[in-house]
C-alpha cells in the first residue's frame, strides 16, 4: 500500500493573493493529518511565492506525522534547510519563470553541485530524495550519490494527452521504478496525480509514496465551497 504525502504549498498560493494571514498551510496541514495525510510536502522556493519561511518552522513544531521539505540546490535554502532539519529534503529544479516544477533534477549536468548539497543534508541527518524523470540513467546516478530515495515524475503520464501516450510514460515509470528498488532506493512518484488517475500509479510495484498537492487543494475548495458559503450566509442575514 502507497502513503499519501500531501502537498499545502496552494493553500499558501491562496493566502499570498492577498498577502493576508488565511488560509493558513499549517492549519490545512493538521486537517490533512487527521485525515490520514502519511506526510506533509511543502516547495519553500527561493522567490517565496507561496510557501513562506514562517509556515516551514511552525509546521517542523506542530506535525506529527513526516515533514519533506522540496528545495532547489542553493546555497540559501540548504542553510535553511539544515536549520530546520526536515525528515527529508527532496532536491527538485527551480526557475523563477515557472508556473511549477517543470522537469527533474539533471543529476548528470550538475553532479557536483547535488553532491554537495547532498552531503551538507547528510551532515545533519536530513534524509534525501532526488526528484528526478523516470530516466533509467538518472536513477543510477542517484544511487551513487547515496541518496535515501527518488521521487519520479509523473507529469509526463499526467499530462499524456492520448492513452497511447499515458500507456508509454507509464512503461517508462514502472521500468525506472523498478530499477530503483533494484538499487535499494525508496521509490516515491508525484506531479500532475489526481483522482481520476492516481489509481493505476499507487498499484506500481514497489512504489513508497505519492506526494500529491494541486488536486486535493483544488478538490477541497470544491467540497468546502457550499458549507462556507451557508455560514456566511447565516452571519449575513443575523
Ligand atoms: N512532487 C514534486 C517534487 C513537486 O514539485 C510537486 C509540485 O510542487 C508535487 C510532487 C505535487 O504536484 P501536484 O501539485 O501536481 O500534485
Amino acid at each position: 500500500m502507497a502513503l499519501l504525502g500531501v502537498n499545502i504549498d496552494h493553500v499558501a498560493t491562496v493566502r499570498q493573493a492577498r498577502r493576508t494571514i488565511e488560509p493558513d498551510p499549517v492549519h490545512a496541514a493538521v486537517l490533512a493529518e487527521i485525515g490520514g495525510a502519511d506526510g506533509i510536502t511543502v516547495h519553500l522556493r527561493e522567490d517565496r511565492r507561496h510557501i513562506q519561511d514562517r509556515d516551514v518552522r511552525l509546521l517542523r513544531e506542530t506535525i506529527r506525522v513526516k515533514l519533506n521539505l522540496e528545495m532547489a540546490v542553493s546555497e540559501e535554502i540548504t542553510a535553511f534547510a539544515v536549520g530546520i532539519r526536515p525528515d527529508q529534503a527532496t532536491l527538485v529544479p527551480e526557475k523563477r519563470e515557472e508556473v511549477t516544477t517543470e522537469g527533474g533534477l539533471d543529476v548528470r549536468a550538475q553532479r557536483s553541485r547535488v553532491e554537495q548539497c547532498v552531503a551538507r543534508l547528510h551532515e545533519h541527518g536530513i534524509a534525501v530524495s532526488l526528484f528526478i524523470d523516470p530516466d533509467v540513467t538518472q536513477v543510477e546516478l542517484a544511487a551513487q550519490l547515496g541518496v535515501a530515495a527518488v521521487e519520479l515524475h509523473t507529469g509526463g503520464y499526467a499530462d499524456a494527452k492520448t492513452a497511447a501516450e499515458a500507456d508509454s510514460e507509464y512503461d517508462k515509470l514502472v521500468e525506472a521504478g523498478q530499477f530503483a528498488v533494484a538499487q535499494g532506493l525508496i521509490l516515491n512518484m508525484g506531479h500532475g496525480l489526481t483522482y481520476r488517475n492516481v489509481r493505476r500509479i499507487a498499484e506500481i510495484h514497489g512504489v513508497h509514496e505519492l506526494n500529491i498537492g494541486h488536486s486535493i487543494v483544488s478538490h477541497a475548495i470544491l467540497v468546502g465551497f457550499e458549507r462556507a458559503v451557508r455560514e456566511m450566509k447565516q452571519l449575513v442575514a443575523g
